[in-house]
C-alpha cells in the first residue's frame, strides 16, 4: 500500500479524444499537455491523446517543448506561451513550432531559425480579446503574417487567437471574438491556403462547431474534466485521475477534543477521527479546512480540522467500522459515491483545472 497515489486511467483519456474528434470531424484535435498534463502527467497522457485520435500536441514552456518533442520527433508540436532568448533555442532545437505575435520577436526566430540551418515554423497569434498574449491590431497581425511568410528561415504554420469565454455560454463575447478573428483568418487563408486556422479550446469544441476551424487546442476535457465546472458526464466525458490515500489511524475523540493546527475544529460529541497522510505537500489545499468530504467504506466522511503539510483528519462518527489500511478517496469513486474535481474545486471557489494541477509531485501517477 501507497501513502497516497493519483491513478491515471489513460483508457478515459484515449475515450475522451474520440469524444471530442467526433465533434470535430474533419479538425485536428491538438493534445494540450502543458503543465504536466494538467497534473496528470504529460507524456503517458500525449500518448493516450494520440491513440485516442489527437494528431498534434501543445505545450506551454520550453521546458515542456523539450520533454514532449524528444519523447514524440513525429508529432507536430507547438509552445503556445512566451519564451526568452535562450528558450527560443530550448524549443527550436526540440523540434516545436513557435508562438509569434511581435515583429522584434518574429526577427529574433528568423535569426535563431538561420543560426540553426532550419526553417522555423510559426504561429501568428491575434489577440481578439483575451487581453494576454497576441497582438490586437488586425493591421499588424496581417503585416506579421505577410513578414512571416515572405522569410525564407520561417515557415508560416498557422493564424491563432485563443477564447476568453468559451466556457460561458451566456456571453456574447465568444461571438464577437470568432467574428474579429474570421475577418483576418478569412484574409490570411486567402493568400496563405496551407496554414492552419485554429481558435477552440475545450469548451469551445462542446459549445460551437463555428469555433472549430482547422483545428481545435483541447486540454482541460481530454482529461475527463468539465470545461464548464458541471459533471463531466453531461458531455460524455470519463474523468481520468483519481486520488486516493488511506486511513492511516483511527482515534476516539471526547467530546470537545481537537483536532490539528489551531483547533479549528473541535468533537460536537463522543466521536472516532481517522487520520489521512496526505496535505497540502501532496497539493490537499488548507483552504479544504472544515470543507471537504472523503470517501472511506463507500461513504463521504467530512474533513475536519486544518488540512496540515502532510496529514488531514476525517470524522468518522460516534459508531465506525473504519480501520486503520482503509481505502481514503479524495477524488473518485468508491462503491456508489464519487466526489468529482469539480466538487472540490467548487468548496475552493476555483476550477477543476487548478485542483489536479495542484496535485504535487510528492503523489506518484500511476496507471489506473
Ligand atoms: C492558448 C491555449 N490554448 C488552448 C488551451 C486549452 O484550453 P482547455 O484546457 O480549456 O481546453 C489553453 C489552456 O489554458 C491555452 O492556454
Amino acid at each position: 500500500m501507497e501513502r497516497a497515489v493519483a491513478r491515471i486511467d489513460y483508457d478515459a483519456v484515449r475515450a475522451n479524444c474520440a469524444r471530442l474528434k467526433s465533434e470535430l470531424g474533419e479538425a485536428e484535435l491538438c493534445a494540450v499537455v502543458k503543465a504536466d498534463g494538467y497534473g496528470h502527467g504529460a507524456d503517458r497522457c500525449a500518448n493516450a491523446a494520440l491513440e485516442g485520435g489527437a494528431t498534434r500536441l501543445a505545450v506551454a514552456t520550453a521546458g515542456e517543448a523539450e520533454q514532449i518533442g524528444r519523447r514524440f520527433q513525429h508529432v507536430p508540436l507547438l509552445t503556445m506561451g512566451a519564451l526568452t532568448v535562450e528558450e527560443v533555442d530550448v524549443a527550436f532545437s526540440a523540434g516545436s513550432e513557435l508562438a509569434v505575435w511581435r515583429e522584434d520577436f518574429r526577427r529574433l526566430v528568423a535569426d535563431r531559425a538561420r543560426a540553426h540551418g532550419r526553417r522555423a515554423r510559426v504561429h501568428v497569434k491575434y489577440d481578439t480579446g483575451m487581453g494576454r498574449l497576441g497582438n490586437r491590431d488586425p493591421a499588424e497581425v496581417l503585416a506579421l503574417v505577410r513578414a512571416c511568410a515572405a522569410d525564407p528561415a520561417l515557415e508560416l504554420g498557422g493564424i491563432w487567437t485563443h477564447l476568453a469565454t468559451a466556457d460561458e455560454p451566456d456571453s456574447p463575447f465568444f461571438d464577437e471574438q470568432l467574428d474579429r478573428f474570421e475577418e483576418v483568418a478569412g484574409t490570411v487563408k486567402a493568400e496563405h491556403p496551407e496554414v492552419t486556422v485554429h481558435a477552440a479550446n475545450s469548451a469551445a469544441v462542446l459549445r460551437d462547431r463555428r469555433s472549430h476551424h482547422e483545428m481545435a487546442r483541447c486540454g482541460v476535457a481530454i482529461y475527463g474534466l468539465d470545461p464548464f465546472q458541471r459533471d463531466p458526464a453531461e458531455h460524455g466525458l470519463r474523468p481520468a485521475m483519481t486520488l486516493r490515500s488511506h486511513v492511516a489511524d483511527v482515534k476516539r475523540f471526547p467530546a470537545g477534543a481537537s483536532a490539528g493546527y489551531g483547533r479549528k475544529w473541535r468533537a460536537p460529541t463522543d466521536t472516532w477521527v481517522g487520520v489521512v497522510p496526505l496535505g497540502y505537500g501532496d497539493g490537499v489545499r488548507r483552504a479544504l479546512t472544515n470543507n471537504a468530504d472523503v470517501l472511506v467504506r463507500g461513504r463521504r466522511q467530512p474533513l475536519v480540522g486544518t488540512v496540515s503539510m502532510d496529514n488531514l483528519t476525517i470524522d468518522l462518527g460516534p459508531e465506525t467500522e473504519v480501520e486503520p489500511g482503509d481505502e481514503a478517496v479524495l477524488i473518485g469513486s468508491q462503491d456508489t459515491e464519487t466526489i468529482l474535481a469539480e466538487e472540490v474545486a467548487h468548496r475552493l471557489d476555483t476550477i477543476n483545472y487548478e485542483v489536479t494541477c495542484a496535485i504535487s509531485p510528492r503523489v506518484p501517477r500511476r496507471p489506473a
